[in-house]
Protein backbone atom coordinates (compact mmCIF):
# COMPACT_ATOMS: atom_id res chain seq x y z
CA UNK A 1 0.00 0.00 0.00
CA UNK A 2 1.59 2.97 -1.11
CA UNK A 3 0.06 5.78 1.08
CA UNK A 4 1.58 3.80 4.15
CA UNK A 5 5.02 4.18 2.91
CA UNK A 6 4.90 7.21 1.62
CA UNK A 7 2.83 8.83 4.36
CA UNK A 8 4.97 11.62 6.98
CA UNK A 9 3.72 14.42 9.36
CA UNK A 10 2.79 17.24 7.26
CA UNK A 11 2.67 20.18 9.70
CA UNK A 12 2.91 23.03 6.87
CA UNK A 13 0.09 23.58 4.72
CA UNK A 14 -0.65 25.62 1.79
CA UNK A 15 -3.37 28.24 1.99
CA UNK A 16 -5.76 26.47 0.57
CA UNK A 17 -9.18 25.13 1.48
CA UNK A 18 -9.91 21.02 1.56
CA UNK A 19 -13.34 20.40 -0.23
CA UNK A 20 -16.02 19.12 1.58
CA UNK A 21 -16.07 15.93 -0.03
CA UNK A 22 -12.42 15.10 0.77
CA UNK A 23 -13.60 15.89 4.36
CA UNK A 24 -16.07 13.34 4.40
CA UNK A 25 -14.04 10.28 2.56
CA UNK A 26 -11.24 11.30 5.27
CA UNK A 27 -14.58 10.75 8.29
CA UNK A 28 -15.43 7.93 6.32
CA UNK A 29 -11.60 6.56 6.15
CA UNK A 30 -11.79 7.11 9.98
CA UNK A 31 -15.25 5.29 10.44
CA UNK A 32 -13.76 2.22 8.54
CA UNK A 33 -11.28 1.13 11.50
CA UNK A 34 -11.71 -1.95 13.86
CA UNK A 35 -12.87 -1.32 17.00
CA UNK A 36 -13.17 -3.40 20.00
CA UNK A 37 -16.22 -5.77 19.39
CA UNK A 38 -17.12 -3.10 16.41
CA UNK A 39 -18.52 -0.85 19.68
CA UNK A 40 -17.43 1.82 17.23
CA UNK A 41 -17.38 4.66 20.30
CA UNK A 42 -16.08 7.42 18.37
CA UNK A 43 -17.52 10.43 17.10
CA UNK A 44 -15.85 13.38 15.13
CA UNK A 45 -15.50 17.46 15.77
CA UNK A 46 -14.51 18.79 12.50
CA UNK A 47 -13.29 22.13 12.32
CA UNK A 48 -13.03 24.65 9.44
CA UNK A 49 -13.89 27.79 11.57
CA UNK A 50 -10.14 29.61 11.63
CA UNK A 51 -10.94 31.13 14.99
CA UNK A 52 -11.88 27.72 16.78
CA UNK A 53 -8.61 26.52 14.71
CA UNK A 54 -6.50 28.55 16.82
CA UNK A 55 -7.78 27.75 19.91
CA UNK A 56 -7.84 23.88 19.09
CA UNK A 57 -4.16 24.45 18.17
CA UNK A 58 -3.39 26.12 21.38
CA UNK A 59 -5.04 23.28 23.24
CA UNK A 60 -1.03 21.50 23.38
CA UNK A 61 2.29 23.14 23.06
CA UNK A 62 2.92 20.65 20.35
CA UNK A 63 -0.17 21.58 18.13
CA UNK A 64 0.63 25.53 16.51
CA UNK A 65 0.65 23.69 13.15
CA UNK A 66 -3.17 23.19 13.14
CA UNK A 67 -4.03 26.91 13.29
CA UNK A 68 -2.97 26.77 9.84
CA UNK A 69 -4.23 23.50 8.93
CA UNK A 70 -7.69 23.25 6.20
CA UNK A 71 -9.13 21.19 8.80
CA UNK A 72 -8.79 20.03 12.14
CA UNK A 73 -10.71 16.37 12.87
CA UNK A 74 -11.06 15.40 16.00
CA UNK A 75 -11.99 12.05 17.23
CA UNK A 76 -13.94 12.24 20.66
CA UNK A 77 -15.93 9.69 23.02
CA UNK A 78 -16.86 8.47 26.44
CA UNK A 79 -14.66 6.11 27.26
CA UNK A 80 -17.35 5.62 30.44
CA UNK A 81 -20.17 4.36 28.06
CA UNK A 82 -18.14 1.93 25.81
CA UNK A 83 -18.57 -2.05 26.40
CA UNK A 84 -14.51 -1.96 26.38
CA UNK A 85 -13.48 0.75 27.91
CA UNK A 86 -9.76 -0.50 28.16
CA UNK A 87 -9.81 -0.33 23.96
CA UNK A 88 -10.64 3.08 23.98
CA UNK A 89 -7.27 4.60 23.02
CA UNK A 90 -6.27 1.88 20.92
CA UNK A 91 -9.80 2.29 19.33
CA UNK A 92 -9.73 6.29 18.34
CA UNK A 93 -5.85 5.47 17.58
CA UNK A 94 -7.02 3.10 14.50
CA UNK A 95 -9.51 5.76 13.31
CA UNK A 96 -6.82 8.52 13.38
CA UNK A 97 -4.31 6.52 11.05
CA UNK A 98 -6.74 5.55 9.00
CA UNK A 99 -7.20 9.77 8.43
CA UNK A 100 -3.58 9.86 7.83
CA UNK A 101 -3.48 7.33 5.50
CA UNK A 102 -6.24 8.35 3.45
CA UNK A 103 -5.06 11.91 3.38
CA UNK A 104 -1.92 11.02 1.64
CA UNK A 105 -4.08 9.27 -0.94
CA UNK A 106 -5.92 12.13 -1.26
CA UNK A 107 -3.26 14.28 -1.93
CA UNK A 108 -3.46 15.91 1.39
CA UNK A 109 -0.42 15.76 4.35
CA UNK A 110 -1.43 15.65 7.96
CA UNK A 111 0.45 14.81 11.43
CA UNK A 112 -1.32 13.37 14.55
CA UNK A 113 -1.15 15.93 16.78
CA UNK A 114 -1.83 14.57 20.65
CA UNK A 115 -4.42 15.54 22.90
CA UNK A 116 -4.87 12.43 25.48
CA UNK A 117 -3.91 11.49 27.74
CA UNK A 118 -2.69 14.91 29.00
CA UNK A 119 -5.08 15.97 31.54
CA UNK A 120 -4.50 20.00 30.43
CA UNK A 121 -4.30 19.23 26.76
CA UNK A 122 -8.08 17.40 27.27
CA UNK A 123 -9.23 19.99 29.28
CA UNK A 124 -8.01 22.58 26.83
CA UNK A 125 -9.55 20.87 24.14
CA UNK A 126 -12.72 20.09 25.38
CA UNK A 127 -13.44 24.10 26.29
CA UNK A 128 -12.03 25.03 22.71
CA UNK A 129 -14.92 22.74 21.55
CA UNK A 130 -17.78 22.84 23.65
CA UNK A 131 -17.23 19.26 24.81
CA UNK A 132 -18.88 17.76 28.44
CA UNK A 133 -16.56 16.29 30.75
CA UNK A 134 -17.37 12.79 29.80
CA UNK A 135 -16.12 13.19 26.35
CA UNK A 136 -13.21 12.96 25.74
CA UNK A 137 -10.72 14.17 22.85
CA UNK A 138 -8.24 11.91 21.90
CA UNK A 139 -5.92 13.69 19.29
CA UNK A 140 -5.78 16.29 16.63
CA UNK A 141 -5.63 14.90 13.05
CA UNK A 142 -4.07 18.18 11.24
CA UNK A 143 -5.01 17.85 7.81
CA UNK A 144 -4.00 20.37 4.40
CA UNK A 145 -3.00 20.55 1.32
CA UNK A 146 1.25 20.43 1.82
CA UNK A 147 3.12 23.50 1.50
CA UNK A 148 5.95 21.85 -0.13
CA UNK A 149 4.17 18.46 -1.41
CA UNK A 150 7.66 17.07 -2.68
CA UNK A 151 8.79 16.97 0.94
CA UNK A 152 9.52 13.40 2.51
CA UNK A 153 11.80 12.24 4.60
CA UNK A 154 12.65 8.16 3.94
CA UNK A 155 12.62 5.93 6.91
CA UNK A 156 15.28 3.73 8.08
CA UNK A 157 13.37 -0.01 8.38
CA UNK A 158 15.87 -1.89 11.36
CA UNK A 159 15.27 -5.26 10.70
CA UNK A 160 17.32 -6.08 14.14
CA UNK A 161 14.08 -4.72 15.75
CA UNK A 162 12.37 -8.03 14.26
CA UNK A 163 12.57 -11.22 16.48
CA UNK A 164 11.52 -14.65 15.19
CA UNK A 165 9.43 -16.82 17.27
CA UNK A 166 11.59 -16.05 20.69
CA UNK A 167 12.35 -12.27 21.92
C1 LIG B 1 0.72 9.27 19.55
C2 LIG B 1 1.36 10.34 18.72
C3 LIG B 1 1.42 11.63 19.20
C4 LIG B 1 1.99 12.65 18.43
N1 LIG B 1 1.95 13.93 18.91
C5 LIG B 1 2.47 14.92 18.16
C6 LIG B 1 2.36 16.27 18.61
O1 LIG B 1 1.80 16.55 19.67
N2 LIG B 1 2.89 17.25 17.83
C7 LIG B 1 3.51 16.97 16.64
O2 LIG B 1 3.96 17.91 15.98
N3 LIG B 1 3.62 15.70 16.19
C8 LIG B 1 3.11 14.66 16.90
N4 LIG B 1 3.15 13.38 16.43
C9 LIG B 1 3.80 13.09 15.14
C10 LIG B 1 5.17 12.46 15.36
O3 LIG B 1 6.09 13.43 15.80
C11 LIG B 1 5.66 11.80 14.03
O4 LIG B 1 4.73 10.83 13.62
C12 LIG B 1 7.03 11.16 14.18
O5 LIG B 1 8.01 12.14 14.42
C13 LIG B 1 7.45 10.36 12.94
O6 LIG B 1 7.44 11.18 11.80
P1 LIG B 1 6.54 10.81 10.54
O7 LIG B 1 5.09 10.89 10.97
O8 LIG B 1 6.88 11.87 9.51
O9 LIG B 1 6.88 9.43 10.09
C14 LIG B 1 2.57 12.35 17.17
C15 LIG B 1 2.50 11.05 16.69
C16 LIG B 1 1.89 10.05 17.43
C17 LIG B 1 1.79 8.65 16.87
Amino acid sequence: MNALFTRHSVRQYADRPVEEEKIETLIKAAMAAPTAGNQQEWEFVVVTDPEVKKQVAAASPYAGCAAKAGVLIVPVGDPASCRFPECFDADMAAAMENILLEAVHLDLGAVWLAIAPFKDRIANAQKALGLPENVIPFAIASVGYPADPKAEDGRDYNFSKVHRDQY
